[in-house]
C-alpha cells in the first residue's frame, strides 16, 4: 500500500477556509523534509489557482479531463511555491452533470491519482463547498479528511 497521504480539505459550508488551509499546510508541509506535495483544486470556482498565482484558463485541461474523460491527471508543469497543482476552471462545474450517469463514477479521482501516488508524499485536494459528486469522489480519493470550520452557528 501507498505511504502517500491524501488528505480532502472538505465542509459544505463555503468561506471557512479550505482553499486557504489546502495551500498553507501545502506550503508548509513542502517546506518540511523536503515533502513532495500535489495540490487538487476540485472547485470550479478556481480559487486555488487563482490563489497559487495562476489565472483559471478556461482552455486549459483540469481534474475534469481526468475524471470524466478518465485521461492523465493534468498536473502544471512547474513547481509553484515548492508544490505541484492540478488547477481548475469553471468547465469543471459539467463534471457534477456528467458523472451522475458514469460508471463506477464514485472511483474516478482515485482511480486518476494512483498513477501519481509514488511521485509524492502529500496530496491536498480542495473540495468544493458541496455535498455533490466531486466532494463525494475525493472523499472516496482520500486517506484522511480535515474539516475546517468557523467557530458560528451557520458555518456548523
Ligand atoms: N485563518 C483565517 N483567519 C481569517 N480569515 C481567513 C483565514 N483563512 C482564510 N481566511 C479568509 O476567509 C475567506 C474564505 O477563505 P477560503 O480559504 O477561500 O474559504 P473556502 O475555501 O472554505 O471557501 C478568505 O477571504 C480568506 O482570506
Ligand atoms: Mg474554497
Amino acid at each position: 500500500m501507498s505511504k502517500t497521504r491524501i488528505i480532502a480539505l472538505f465542509n459544505q459550508s463555503g468561506g471557512v477556509g479550505k482553499t486557504s488551509l489546502t495551500m498553507n499546510l501545502g506550503y508548509h508541509l513542502a517546506q518540511k523534509k523536503k515533502n513532495r506535495v500535489l495540490l487538487i483544486d476540485l472547485d470550479p470556482q478556481a480559487s486555488l489557482t487563482t490563489f497559487m498565482g495562476l489565472e483559471p484558463d478556461i482552455t486549459a485541461k483540469t481534474v475534469y479531463e481526468a475524471v470524466v474523460g478518465e485521461e492523465a491527471l493534468p498536473i502544471h508543469p512547474e513547481l509553484i511555491h515548492s508544490m505541484s497543482l492540478v488547477p481548475a476552471n469553471i468547465n469543471l462545474s459539467a463534471a457534477e452533470l456528467e458523472l451522475v450517469a458514469a460508471l463506477m463514477r464514485e472511483m474516478r479521482l482515485k482511480n486518476a491519482l494512483a498513477p501519481v501516488l509514488d511521485s509524492y508524499d502529500f496530496i491536498l485536494i480542495d473540495c468544493p463547498p458541496s455535498l455533490g459528486i466531486l466532494s463525494v469522489i475525493s472523499l472516496v480519493a482520500a486517506t484522511h479528511v480535515l474539516v475546517p470550520i468557523q467557530c458560528q452557528f451557520k458555518s456548523l
